[in-house]
């Protein structure tokens, strides 16, 4: 479904993204793990379109996306989640759904139509409680739901999600968890997960692949690359958190 190819993005002279590739087939979860600062959301960017990149080729079905601006490469189907959520705080939680499903899709929504879409998505996320209420009332558990429920509005096919867990306690971590593989299973949408959290990730990934430095140094099923050698090295001296 994508194909990153060489992907490169330097800053000034600072290399973030050292040449990765690697593929995500329809379908699946794959999760993306490397220690802080190793390029994951840089990359999640360059996908996006938030960053144009340095070198490499990024293709959705076989279609180069990279020259795209974001809000095409949503159209497209592409979503992304922000590590740090930022919803608009003088919208209601409701109303920053609709926006997403106004703007984010190529299907021309109403304002009326992507307010019942919405409120819809906000079902799905556990979060239709209170729909009239102001984001800032929205804990951390809370606003992650939201940034999940802005980027479902938009009805895509490839989901990335960054580091959704950090700041939840334990069992907000097992439903946030049990929510993407609900996203998969009842949406078939496709989803590449950035997580440091690794015992929750491994339990939910098909496959992962991992960054150092801006460089892919390992990929294949989660218990593979928990033993290899490498990424092990690569994580001493962080702190991995087990769920
Ligand atoms: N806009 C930017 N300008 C300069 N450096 C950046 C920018 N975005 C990220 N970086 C740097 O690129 C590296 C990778 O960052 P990032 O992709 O956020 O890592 P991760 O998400 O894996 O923690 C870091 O050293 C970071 O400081
Ligand atoms: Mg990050």
């Amino acid at each position: 479904m994508l194909t990153v190819g060489g992907l490169t993005k330097r800053f000034g002279g600072f290399t973030a993204l050292a040449g990765v590739s690697f593929e995500v087939a329809e379908g699946e979860i794959l999760g993306l793990i490397g220690p802080n600062g190793s390029g994951k959301t840089t990359l999640f960017n360059c996908v996006s379109g938030a960053l144009g990149s340095s070198a490499g080729s990024i293709r959705l079905r076989g279609e180069e996306i990279s020259s795209l601006t974001p809000d095409r490469i949503c159209h497209r189907g592409i979503a992304r989640t922000f590590q740090i959520p930022r919803p608009f705080r003088k919208l209601s939680i409701l109303e920053n759904v609709a926006v997403a499903a106004h703007y984010g899709t190529n299907r021309h929504n109403t304002e009326a139509q992507a307010r019942v879409r919405a409120r819809e998505v906000l079902e799905l996320v556990g979060l239709a409680a209170d729909p009239e209420a102001s984001p800032a009332l929205l804990g951390a558990g809370g606003l992650k739901k939201l940034e999940l429920a802005r980027a479902l509005a938009t009805e895509p096919t490839l989901l990335l999600a960054d580091e959704s867990l950090g700041g939840l306690d334990l069992s907000e971590m097992h439903d946030a968890a049990e929510l993407l593989k609900r996203i998969r299973r009842d949406l078939g949408i496709t989803i590449v997960w950035v997580e440091h959290i690794m015992a929750t990730l491994m339990r939910v990934v098909d496959r992962i692949v991992v960054l150092d430095h801006g460089e892919k140094i390992a990929e294949g099923r989660p218990h593979e690359v928990a033993e290899d050698p490498k990424v092990v090295e690569a994580y001493l001296g962080e702190k991995i958190v087990l769920a």
